[in-house]
């Protein structure tokens, strides 16, 4: 019988046989708009092997792909890089369906595998660095990369054929019927590769650096960059530039680049940033200005992957700044992009903590605080705007002379 999904043939005896998730839109809390796919990935060696799963509603996708190039029962590994649910999930039934010989994972993989799935520990074999698992005619050789993007993620090397399998690092979530880079538009990789990094991996940056250079350190000859999420890397200018990228990423060089992020309830603070905006432009900064209410969270922390400056407002509300606003800033807290100078603004009525509050949070988040808050009672008049003019001529100098120090 003709299987309703079909495996796509990646290199000789190499399968994508992975899902497809056209409808994803919340990857908890980052806005995927573009849906997402989950890789995974045969090998038909003389001992195939799976190399990881897919989310758990996608387990028929998966296992119609398998049984399009090869009998499921057949496979005697499967190998799990990431024990994270969008590539575990359906582990336990991929396991009842293949009665794989053995189960490869990380030692922390191992663990994280018990404890999702409540299996013995038993049943999941440790590999780690150094270790080679023989495939008959292949073979697959594994390097830790802990915390990219959690304690047990490892990435898998198949060196007869020169591919690199690897789990979180250098994906992204976008669905497409294309399974290579080369094949969609570079300005949507440029993008989504960047959200993803943002949005998934920033706050991870020194683990990433650490794992960049022991990959760099073993030399391997790459072809091919297959990831968990998204489209596959194969051309040498495509690997060479997202590898380069996340060097780039990862070190958070300043830029002359500022993110405005404001809420407001009357439009008083919402004016002042338009008007801050004017003047950091023209202090000689890129702006992007993100009024929480028309813009998301995850497309925040994307602007500020290659920023120099941070200036956050919020109207006060009931003593406190705008929901939508503690919303961003626990979000950047938590990916914490660094080198940044900021600065915190809003206007208030009585007592105004918002801007306090959020000049307090920008300190304890180590940014570089180069002035006060900029508080305006109420509605801004002329000469309130023009304080709010200067004040973004201040911070774009601020910035400047950090990305020339
Ligand atoms: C529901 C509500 C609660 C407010 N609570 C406070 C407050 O606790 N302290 C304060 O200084 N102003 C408070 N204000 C006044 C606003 O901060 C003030 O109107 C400000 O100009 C609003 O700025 P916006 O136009 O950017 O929303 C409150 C206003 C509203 C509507
Ligand atoms: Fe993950
Ligand atoms: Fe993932």
């Amino acid at each position: 019988m003709s299987e309703a999904f079909q495996a796509t043939k990646i290199a000789d005896k190499v399968y994508w046989v992975g899902a497809i998730d056209w409808d994803l839109r919340d990857f908890h809390g980052y806005l995927t708009s573009r849906g997402s796919t989950y890789n995974a990935y045969l090998v038909l060696a003389e001992k195939p092997v799976l190399i990881d799963t897919v989310k758990a509603p996608f387990f028929d996708q998966m296992m119609s792909r398998i049984a399009s190039v090869i009998e499921p029962g057949e496979i005697e590994y499967i190998v799990s890089n990431h024990a994270e649910m969008d590539h575990s999930g359906c582990l336990p039934r991929a396991i009842e369906a293949i009665q794989p010989e053995q189960v490869y994972a990380s030692r922390m993989g191992q663990r994280a595998l018990a404890a999702h799935f409540h299996l013995d520990r038993e049943s999941v074999s440790v590999v780690g660095d150094g270790d080679t698992l023989d495939l008959g005619d292949l073979s697959l050789a594994f390097v830790e990369t802990r915390m990219c993007h959690w304690p047990d993620s490892m990435v898998s090397y198949l060196p007869e054929r020169e591919i690199l399998f690897s789990q979180d690092a250098f994906g992204m979530h976008l669905a497409s019927c294309e399974r290579f880079v080369d094949e969609i538009d570079p300005s949507i990789i440029d993008y989504e590769t960047a959200k993803y990094f943002a949005n998934i991996l920033l706050h991870l940056s020194p683990f990433i650096d650490k794992a960049l250079t022991k990959v760099e350190e073993l030399d391997l000859p790459l072809k091919m960059v297959a990831p968990d999420h998204g489209p596959i890397w194969r051309t040498q200018d495509g690997i060479q530039q997202i590898v380069g990228n996340y060097a780039r990423w990862s070190a958070q060089e300043p830029t002359r680049k500022a993110v405005v992020v404001c809420d407001s309830m009357w439009g008083s603070t919402v004016k002042m940033a338009q008007v801050i905006a004017d003047g950091l432009a023209e202090g000689g900064l890129q702006v992007a200005l993100m009024n929480m209410t028309a813009c998301h969270r995850s497309d925040v922390i994307t602007e500020l992957l290659d920023a120099g400056a941070l200036v956050v407002g919020s109207a006060t509300m009931n003593n406190n700044m705008l929901p939508a606003v503690a919303d961003v800033m626990m979000y950047i807290r938590g990916l914490k992009p660094r080198n940044l100078v900021a600065a915190s603004f809003g206007s208030f009525g009585w007592s105004g903590e918002a801007s306090k509050h959020l000049h307090a949070a920008l300190t304890d988040m180590e940014y570089q605080m180069v002035t006060d808050p900029l508080r305006i009672n109420y509605v801004p008049d002329g000469e309130a705007l023009n304080q709010c003019r200067e004040f973004g001529l201040q911070l774009a100098a601020a910035t400047i002379g950090a990305c020339e120090g």
